[in-house]
């Protein structure tokens, strides 16, 4: 019997896929997930799921109202039926332990210190993926990448070191944009940290944390850094759903500057596979890069993406560079093949999945966001 698995930010895209191959490989799931815009319970709904929110500590929705710390409406899971208002989060947690249910659901910030600690004793170990994700909105404003990212994951990390010490697994998702842009060759593990956006600097400022709790309590974390992921259940305001969604309404399909930054894509299930064999045959206190050899340049993926949807290039619409926009992301990933580890799907297979997602989702229809 495995012992279960805590997956924060599991309601999002990867986390989505995370939780997935972890309930393949027989863990039992504690998800805690604050539902930003970025979450939908959707994503999870091929899995048997209980979602709750903890009574005293739905202060979630209330804080960020408050401070107008963010710009974006939070719908309120609250008064739904599907989700249950509970007091006794850890009681639920052992109700769930006994039950047939794959994933328990907990809707909160990873912020919640005291929630974070009353959940560490049930679980052997954690992936921790909760974060913003969009680099352009952490150029327009960064505090909620502060907040979800450094201290949420220092609540996180924290809490895992007070009840854990040096027992269980702590894996930290991280992204090959801590590395800052990389013009030639490919960067191995140990290259220097160099982030050049907020985004960049919040997911770095982690691995500062992981480093030092390493170091100072040899708490037992692992890091890995995916690369550019693509695939169903992404939010639209990313690069490749935003290409299909476009396409699929005959919109025009904002590239930024010249469309020559260099990417290398890898399919979300990869990621899910790669995440899961690091955490549960990589060694602690390492770094693993996860990539592919599918280099391109943005436009190039544009023009890809149009012909297999069968879309003239006249689509494309060359737009003002965001600021400081990275050249060229390329990583060294030979380090995690000695886990047996390797990307399954070739990047037409997986185009080919995503289009279909989002054309049974969104159709000729305009797009309406959730
Ligand atoms: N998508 C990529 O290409 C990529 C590549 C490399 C690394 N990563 C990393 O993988 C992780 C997941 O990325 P994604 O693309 O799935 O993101 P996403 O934006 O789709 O999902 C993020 C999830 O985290 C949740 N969340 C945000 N703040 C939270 C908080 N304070 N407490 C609890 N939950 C919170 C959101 O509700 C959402 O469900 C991130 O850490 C990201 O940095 C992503």
């Amino acid at each position: 019997m495995k012992d279960p698995l805590l997956i924060t930010g599991g309601l999002g895209f990867l986390g989505s896929w995370t939780v997935e191959e972890a309930v393949r490989r027989g863990y039992r799931v504690v998800v805690v997930d604050a539902f930003t815009y970025a979450a939908d319970p959707e994503n999870l709904s091929s899995l048997k799921t209980r979602f709750l929110v903890p009574r005293q500590r739905n202060v979630w929705g209330v804080i960020r109202v408050v401070h107008g710390l963010n710009a974006y409406p939070l719908v309120s899971p609250v008064g739904t039926p599907d989700y249950e208002v509970v007091e006794d989060v850890p009681g639920e947690v052992e109700r769930f332990l006994e039950s047939d249910l794959d994933v328990l659901v907990i809707i909160s910030s990873v912020e919640d210190y005291e929630l974070m600690k009353s959940l560490m004793g049930y679980v052997g170990g954690v992936i921790h993926l909760a974060a913003e994700t969009h680099v352009d909105r952490s150029i327009e404003d960064a505090w909620d990448f502060i907040r979800a990212e450094v201290i949420g994951f220092h609540s996180t990390v924290d809490a895992f070191r007070r009840v854990k010490g040096k027992t269980g697994k702590f894996l930290l998702v991280s992204t090959d944009e801590v590395l800052g842009e990389v013009m030639e060759g490919y960067a191995s593990e140990d290259h220097p940290l160099k982030p050049r956006n907020p985004y960049a600097a919040a997911k770095a400022a982690q691995e500062h944390f992981a480093q030092s709790y390493i170091n100072t309590y040899g708490t037992p974390i692992t890091i890995v850094r995916p690369t550019n992921a693509y695939g169903p259940r992404q939010h639209v305001e990313k690069f490749v759903p935003k290409i299909i969604k476009n396409a699929l309404e005959n919109l025009p399909i904002p590239i930024y500057g010249d469309g020559r930054q260099r990417r290398v894509w890898i399919y979300a299930e990869d990621v899910a596979t790669a995440v899961l064999d690091v955490y549960e045959r990589g060694d602690v206190y390492e770094i693993y890069h996860v990539a592919t050899d599918d280099e391109l340049e943005n436009r190039e993926l544009v023009k890809t993406i149009l012909g297999m949807m069968g879309k003239p290039h006249s689509l494309m619409n060359f737009v003002k560079d965001r600021p400081g926009h990275d050249r060229r992301y390329a990583l060294k990933w030979d380090k995690i093949k000695s886990l047996g580890w390797r990307p399954k799907t070739p990047l037409e297979d997986g185009l080919l999945k995503t289009i279909e997602y989002y054309r049974a989702k969104y159709g000729s229809r305009p797009f309406v966001r959730r």
